[in-house]
């Protein structure tokens, strides 16, 4: 009989909660008709806020929120973000090269922060370290974290609507700087990083928590490299939280309709499971220079990259997608990855939050839709601050060439105030998957919830006509010393139930 056993003997420690993190950039349709729609909109809004928007998001207790950028960062003045909205410049930002589409800066750092208190998230800011000064993040630092009435920035934050600091801890400097932004090598980016910290570190700010930048996907050769700078540096390394890398599954294959086949379901499942490999190889490589971890590792973007144009938008939108069970999937699979590796990432965020990739939400004017992927984040909540448990799943396996195998049920466990959250997702496309369920060191009240997304055509999408095609259904089942569970093909579930 296959079986998933869970394991409560053991565990790797607590899951971050901030492995659920998201990420929200000034990019296409994220902020304009995305999360902001403007005070004066006909569309329900809080503080110019889209309200659906606001209250779904708050349910699944986002931890902490990445912005302005991705890239947008590496061209970003936080002073034109800031005073009163009409007078805030337009400015060719840095996507302006895909969509001539300018920043009216209608959201800058108070409406930012606005955002995240509504929702109860911590913001996350990505600093642009590639066309301005050191001085000129220091100045945004001051700016948001001083007392009001201490210098002139925190009066000016306090004159501009918030006499209360905004406490920002989380700092990325840099983006992709291997990449677009700066095309840096890693001594450089070090050398460039190193230069800004040291000047941040001048504030006197003991909870910074500055990040610097990471690899792309499993480059390990600039994380040796970045992580050599570190160890050779005479000083040591000034005040660095963590280091972020990026892990986006490109290409996506489906045909002109943006469906897809089993084939292409198996290539995006095994593709998205490779970030296994991308966080052990970094870790791994970080480790040769920081066996003590004073480093953390964190995910800042991650995702399925479709082709564009798929979305409600048509294109309109840069990098605006729809998001099926295979997304879902996909969602779960990578979120099991990193419960099962609690000790070593640290954060994680998930690109990008509203109309564009792997996004949770899509909308257009008056219309919201949550997609599969929102679904399987609100499965999901109950992992964050829990203990992980091992999960040995004896499900069988899929096997495709190229690859390792997969357990064909992807699974990971904890367990905070005493109930159980087993998260799983039934990797075959046409088959489901009937299995026992075991535990060691502990066992189960026989009443449990068991939560299941899926739909009979894994192509299915959420769209505003049909907005609830792909919802998750809930059932009470018993759980007796021969019952079984059942998943059904291209399926995402969650079991809760009471440790005893
Ligand atoms: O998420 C879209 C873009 O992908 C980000 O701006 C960039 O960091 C990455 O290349």
């Amino acid at each position: 009989m296959k079986n998933i056993t869970i394991d409560f003997s053991h565990s790797k420690g607590n899951i971050n909660p901030n492995i659920y993190g998201h990420f929200s950039e000034h990019i296409g349709g994220v902020f304009y008709d995305g999360l902001w729609v403007g005070e004066d909109s006909k569309v329900e809004n809080i503080r110019g806020f889209r309200k659906s928007l606001v209250e779904s998001f708050k349910k699944i207790a986002p931890p902490v929120l990445r912005w302005p950028g991705g890239c947008f960062a590496e061209t970003y003045d936080w002073r034109d973000g800031i005073g009163p909205r009409e007078n805030r410049p337009r400015r060719v930002n840095w996507w302006y090269h895909c969509d001539h589409r300018v920043e009216p800066n209608h959201v800058g750092t108070h409406e930012f922060i606005d955002f995240c208190r509504m929702v109860g998230a911590e913001p996350y800011f990505a600093a642009n370290m590639t066309t301005v000064s050191p001085l000129h993040i220091r100045d945004w630092i001051e700016y948001c974290n001083f007392p009001a009435g201490l210098t002139t920035l925190s009066d000016e934050r306090a004159a501009n609507g918030s006499a209360e600091p905004f406490n920002v801890q989380y700092w990325g400097i840099g983006n992709e700087n291997w990449g677009d932004g700066g095309q840096m090598t890693p001594e450089l980016c070090a050398d460039e990083y190193r230069r800004f910290a040291a000047i941040m570190k001048s504030l006197g700010l003991k909870d910074l928590k500055l990040i610097l930048c990471g690899a792309n996907g499993k480059d390990l050769n600039w994380t040796r490299r970045l992580m050599k700078e570190w160890s050779d540096s005479r000083h040591g390394w000034i005040s660095t939280y963590g280091m972020s890398i990026h892990y986006y599954v490109h290409k996506i294959a489906e045909d002109e309709n943006f469906r897809f086949n089993e084939d292409q379901w198996y290539d995006n499942i095994f593709r998205a499971d490779y970030m296994r490999e991308v966080i052990d190889g970094h870790r791994g490589a970080m480790d040769e220079f920081d066996p003590q971890r004073r480093i953390k590792l964190i995910v800042d973007e991650w995702g399925n990259w479709h082709r564009d144009g798929s979305g409600p938008s048509k294109g309109y939108n840069l990098f605006e997608q729809q998001s099926s069970m295979r997304d879902a999937v996909v969602a779960a699979l990578t979120l099991n990855i990193f419960n099962d590796r609690c000790d070593i990432v640290d954060m994680a965020n998930v690109a990008q939050l509203c109309n564009n990739l792997h996004s949770l939400y899509l909308t257009a004017g008056e219309n919201f839709v949550e997609t599969p992927n929102y679904h399987v984040f609100a499965m999901y909540k109950g992992h964050q601050g829990g203990r992980q448990c091992p999960v040995i799943s004896n499900t069988g396996s899929i096997e495709r060439e190229g690859f390792a195998p997969l357990d064909t049920v992807s699974a990971s466990a904890s367990v905070k105030d005493g109930i159980l959250t087993l998260t799983m997702a039934n990797l075959n496309m046409t088959t489901s998957q009937n299995f026992a369920l075991n535990c060691i060191g502990g066992s189960l009240a026989e009443e449990a919830t068991l939560c299941v997304l899926a739909h009979e055509d894994p192509n299915t999408k959420n769209t505003f006509e049909d907005p609830f095609a792909v919802t998750p259904t809930e059932t009470t089942i018993k759980l007796t010393a021969d019952s079984t569970i059942e998943l059904p093909p291209a399926s995402v579930a969650v079991l809760t139930a009471k440790v005893l």
